[in-house]
């Protein structure tokens, strides 16, 4: 089965209100609800006081009703009891502002009176009920990661500093003989607060370190009380924005499934498809290969340059089942119903303030039918033949002012690198840069700026057992320590890529340098010697822009500018022996396989034709060599035969077949 719901509010409602959601979430198909995300003042309306007759009533209805329910904690908005009792427990910005409540996630998550107050309610949560049978799924805070700059903050910072280091190797990590920054005792160090000027890197990096560690063990002790109650799988959404605080590969090991919030920054169908495939190779990535849960979409709409924009009509379906083709085994909304007043009154849903009489709730109904019809997709593994290096040590360092350019975005490399082979028409997951990538035919590294000794070694050894490694420009420069790897750039890497480097050259915002293939890199350039390694185009002063090494039985190019040419790219692919879904896919389809399933989604404005033989579980459609996808459409067809497995290792034997190139 997959799931289909969203956030339920029923404490927003009257009761007439209620009985309309268990017809509605009836004839929807909603098969679980989220309940109690943000119902802390309501559950506990003064201090140890609690009313959980609304919540008794809730969840019995639910229960009646066939909808299962993923039971939240309410620890992401304290009430305003709180804020008065415990006026330390507010967030102090980094420029020394207190806040206070009036909005959410407004606490120190490093206070002891935040932390015990939402131990506290989540305990008796989960002994009032752990054992309920309609609580399928735990659900805990929302969206962790808000930061604090305050003297808790700065405690719990010094605490997590003693772990790791003595004063002697913290001021040795953090080079702190530059500009006088030596610390001679613990209480000297202090959270990286406003200050005159640029702010010491080592620092940075570990406090963003510390506060994703910090807000980890305020998730553990709830997850932990509640396993004290409850065997329900226990989980926390993580957001996937553009921003991060939280090293999500640390984070999923916490988690019994990866659940992940995605809202589109475009209504273009093109475009969201893109993205959610590099949401959903994520959240499919985090969660070890293994089907995660969608817990928040937008029902409708994106805002776009400041208003509401809507997604085009089908475009729910079309969505949801992107996110289902690329692992996903719920498919939830933020929300069920629009809440009438309060800071996101006009934010989208599957009831809108229309009602149940429009248009939204309409598709809601049918994709409730849909997810019915492909149940049996449920389960059901993403293969990837290609991995890309995912890294929140390199992000966090990038955000660091002062760096040879300001205009280096850590995620918009990655997502260009995810886009380059979704074009190709390749499935992709993201890794670990420690983690185990003997399964991949192709690893690619795009600016992977931070690289510890151990990363590299794991990836010295990729290679060298015979896999192919991209590297693109600014990685492997500086230690987990953000100290530069010395004796020309990039330190970590050098002798894996056969490269030495002696500067940076960074373009401006705008600025190209031309390569002698004819093609032109953006954003990045360097005087680029060999060392080992051939040169596949130069810049057009003479300098190697790209290169290929053979390092032990692997090979690793270094592309030294932004540039994802599609026929460079085709040519790696090949190398690596790695091949699309879809041979000779047109641009604008789209074609993943998840188990015994070909999911193709058509952007174009006319039908295109797949090569296959089964069922399409959308339409009932049965063929045996080829289905014709419609415009602006999808199938689903289960595989009469699967396609033979490719054979374990990277080899270059099947160079005959052309991959699909830009498609
Ligand atoms: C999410 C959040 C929801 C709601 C939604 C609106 O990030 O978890 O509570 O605020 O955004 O888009």
């Amino acid at each position: 089965m997959i799931g289909f719901g969203g956030d339920y509010t029923p404490e927003q409602w009257d009761p007439e209100t209620w009985a309309e959601d268990d017809a509605l979430m009836r004839r929807a198909h909603v098969t679980n609800v989220t309940v109690g995300v943000f119902s802390w003042a309501t559950l506990e309306p003064e201090p140890g006081r609690y009313d959980f007759g609304w919540l008794d009533a809730t969840l019995d209805r639910l229960h009646r009703n066939g909808v299962g329910v993923t039971l939240a904690t309410p620890t992401a908005s304290p009430p305003p009891w709180f804020t008065l009792a415990h006026p330390d427990a507010m967030p102090v910005t980094a420029d020394g502002v207190r806040l206070t409540h009036g909005s959410r996630d407004t606490y120190c998550a490093a206070a002891p009176a935040y932390r015990a107050a939402a131990l506290r309610v989540t305990s008796e949560l989960a002994a009032r009920y752990g054992s309920h049978p309609v609580v399928t799924r735990w659900h805990i805070h929302n969206e962790f990661g808000s930061l604090c700059w305050c003297s808790h903050s700065a405690e719990a910072f010094r605490r997590w500093l003693r772990c790791r280091y003595d004063l002697a190797s913290l001021n040795e990590a953090w080079c702190t003989a530059f500009w006088s920054q030596r610390y001679s005792s613990w209480e000297q160090i202090l959270p990286p607060r406003a200050t005159q000027y640029l702010h010491n890197p080592g620092q940075l990096l570990d406090f963003k370190r510390f506060w994703s560690d910090e807000l980890l063990a305020a998730y553990t002790e709830q997850r932990d009380s509640i396993r004290g109650y409850s065997g329900a799988p226990i989980t926390t959404n993580f957001m996937l924005p553009s921003w991060q605080n939280l090293d999500l590969w640390r984070w999923s090991r916490e988690v019994d499934v990866v659940s992940v919030d995605h809202y589109l920054s475009s209504v273009d169908g093109l475009e969201g498809h893109a993205d959610i495939a590099f949401a959903a190779d994520r959240a499919r990535s985090f969660n070890g290969g293994r089907p995660w849960v969608l817990m928040e979409q937008a029902a409708s709409t994106a805002r776009v340059d400041g208003v509401l924009a809507h997604r085009a009509p089908g475009r729910i379906v079309l969505d949801s089942l992107a996110y289902v083709a690329r692992g996903a085994d719920d498919v939830l909304f933020f929300q069920w119903r629009a809440s009438r007043g309060g800071a996101e009154m006009y934010h989208s849903a599957l009831v809108p303030h229309a009602g149940a009489d429009s248009r939204i709730y309409a598709e809601a109904v049918e994709l409730g039918e849909t997810l019915e019809r492909i149940g049996s997709v449920a389960g059901a593994m993403v293969s990837a033949d290609v991995a890309i290096l995912y890294d929140a040590d390199s992000w966090w360092a990038l955000e660091t002012r002062s760096l040879p350019s300001d205009h280096l975005v850590y995620l918009d490399q990655v997502r260009a690198a995810h886009r380059a082979l979704w074009q190709a028409g390749v499935t992709t997951d993201f890794a670990p840069v420690d983690g185990d990538l003997s399964r991949y035919r192709l690893v690619v590294a795009p600016l992977v700026y931070v690289m510890s000794e151990g990363a590299a070694e794991t990836l010295r050894s990729y290679v060298r057992g015979g896999g192919h490694l991209l590297v693109t420009f600014f990685s492997g420069i500086v230690d987990s320590s953000h100290r530069v790897y010395l004796g020309g750039y990039p330190g970590a890497l050098r002798d894996i890529l056969g490269v030495r480097v002696e500067e940076f050259h960074p373009l401006p915002p705008g600025g190209t340098v031309s390569l002698d293939d004819g093609s032109a890199g953006t954003s990045w350039s360097e005087r680029l010697r060999v060392e080992g390694a051939s040169v596949i185009a130069s810049y057009a002063g003479g300098w190697p822009a790209i290169t290929r090494h053979s390092y032990g039985a692997g090979t690793a190019w270094y592309v030294s500018t932004q540039l994802w040419s599609a026929s460079f790219l085709a040519d790696v692919l090949r190398s690596a022996g790695v091949e699309p879904v879809v041979a000779a896919l047109p641009a604008g389809v789209d074609a993943v396989r998840r188990g015994a399933h070909l999911f193709v989604f058509n952007h174009l404005d006319e039908p295109v034709k797949i090569p296959a033989a089964g069922t399409d579980l959308l339409t009932g459609r049965v063929a045996s060599g080829a289905f014709a996808v419609p415009p602006g459409g999808a199938a689903i067809i289960r595989e009469a035969k699967r396609p033979p497995a490719l054979p374990p290792t990277a080899a270059c034997s099947r160079s005959g077949q052309s991959p699909t190139g830009d498609r």
